[in-house]
C-alpha cells in the first residue's frame, strides 16, 4: 500500500488539501478584522503623521488624523482600537501628575473618538511610563524601588479620568499586585460600572519592547522591569497571575508578548471562561518588517502566519500593529 493506513483503510489527508475550496471548508482557525486590535501613538498638534524609525510603516498621529485612521479601519471592520499618549517631555515628572489630567492629550482622543466614532470600542492603556521622568511604569522610592500601593493610587486616579472621558475599558499594563481589584472598586463606587478592565495579565519582563520605547519616547533610566513585569521562563505564574486578575475582576486577560508565549495563551485558554487578549508587541512587528526590508522574507504573509497561530493558541482578540498588512488577506 502506498498511502498510510489505519485498520488497512487507506488514509488520504491531502484530499482535504486537494482544492482551495475544499481548504477552505475545513480550515479551523479564521482571522477576522474583528479579532484584531489597532494600536495607536497619539502626538499633540494637527494634521501630523510622522512616521515612526523603529517601527517602520508605523506613525505617530494627531488626534485629526486618528480620527480618519480609525474610521478607515472601523469601515473595514476592525472594532476596536488602543491609544498612547507620547507625552511632552516638560509635562513628566516624578509623581507622574500628567497621567490623570482630565484636559490632558488621552483623554482628548478618547472624547473625540466617542463623539466621531461611537459604534468603535477604545481601549486606553493605564501606566506611568509615558508620564515618569524615569520611564519606569511606577512610583518610585528614593532607593529606586517601584512603589506598590502608592502606585495603585495613581493608577486609580488614571483610571477614573479615563472613565470619565469615555473609554470602554482601561488597560491596566503595570504589573503592580493587587491593582485590578482597587480599580474595578472605585469604578463601581464612582458609578463607572460600565467601564469594562481589560487586564495586562501575564506580561513578561521581555526585550521585544525597545521599539514601543522609542516611539513613546520613554528612557528607562535605571533598572529594568524585572521587579513588576514576569521572567520570560515562567508559565505556571503566568496562570495564577490570569487568575487573580480573574478574582478581582478583570473582563478580558492578556497575555504579552505574544509569539514566543503561545504555550502561556494555550495553557490559560484550558482554565479560563473569559475572552482572552494577545499583545503582539512592537518587537514582534518591527523583527519581520526589518527582514521583509532586506528581502528575506515577505512581511504581509508572515504577519498573517504570526496572528493566525496567536488565534490558533486560543486568543479571542489580538493587539497589532500590523493590520493594514493583513487586511486584504481576510
Ligand atoms: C507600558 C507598555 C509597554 C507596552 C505596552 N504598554 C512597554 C513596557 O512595558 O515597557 C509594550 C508594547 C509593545 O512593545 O508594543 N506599560
Amino acid at each position: 500500500m502506498s498511502a498510510n493506513s489505519l485498520f488497512s483503510i487507506p488514509l488520504r489527508l491531502r484530499r482535504n488539501r486537494r482544492t482551495e475550496a475544499i481548504r477552505n471548508i475545513v480550515q479551523e482557525t479564521r482571522l477576522s478584522p474583528s479579532d484584531l486590535t489597532a494600536p495607536f501613538f497619539i502626538i499633540e498638534g494637527s494634521k501630523k503623521r510622522i512616521p515612526i524609525q523603529s517601527m517602520p510603516g508605523v506613525e505617530w498621529i494627531s488626534i485629526d488624523c486618528l480620527l480618519q485612521e480609525a474610521s478607515y479601519l472601523h469601515e473595514r471592520g476592525v472594532q476596536s482600537i488602543c491609544l498612547f499618549p507620547v507625552i511632552n517631555p516638560k509635562l513628566k515628572s516624578n509623581s507622574a501628575d500628567e497621567a490623570w489630567n482630565s484636559n490632558g492629550l488621552l483623554p482628548q482622543a478618547i472624547r473625540c473618538l466617542k463623539r466621531e466614532i461611537p459604534t468603535l470600542c477604545v481601549i486606553a492603556d493605564v501606566a506611568l511610563d509615558p508620564f515618569t521622568i524615569h520611564g519606569h511604569d511606577g512610583l518610585v522610592d528614593s532607593d529606586g524601588k517601584i512603589l506598590n500601593d502608592e502606585t495603585i493610587e495613581c493608577l486609580i486616579r488614571m483610571s477614573l479620568m479615563q472613565a470619565e472621558a469615555g473609554v470602554d475599558f482601561v488597560s491596566p499594563s503595570d504589573m503592580m499586585d493587587g491593582r485590578v481589584q482597587q480599580i474595578r472598586n472605585s469604578l463601581d463606587r464612582e458609578g463607572w460600572i460600565n467601564t469594562g478592565i481589560l487586564s495586562y495579565s501575564a506580561k513578561y519582563a521581555s526585550s521585544l519592547y525597545s521599539p514601543f520605547r522609542e516611539a513613546l519616547n520613554v528612557n528607562l533610566q535605571f533598572g529594568d522591569k524585572k521587579t513588576y513585569q514576569m521572567d520570560p521562563a515562567n508559565s505556571r505564574e503566568a496562570l495564577l497571575e490570569a487568575k487573580l486578575d480573574e478574582e478581582e475582576g478583570a473582563d478580558i486577560l492578556m497575555v504579552k508578548p505574544a509569539t514566543f508565549y503561545l504555550d502561556v495563551i494555550s495553557k490559560l485558554r484550558g482554565l479560563t471562561q473569559r475572552p482572552i487578549a494577545a499583545y503582539h508587541v512592537s518587537g514582534e512587528y518591527a523583527m519581520v518588517m526589518a527582514a521583509g526590508q532586506m528581502g528575506y522574507l515577505d512581511p504581509d504573509k508572515v504577519f498573517y502566519e504570526a496572528l493566525l497561530s496567536i488565534k490558533r493558541a486560543g486568543a479571542d482578540l489580538i493587539f497589532t500593529y500590523a493590520i493594514k498588512n493583513v487586511l486584504d488577506r481576510m
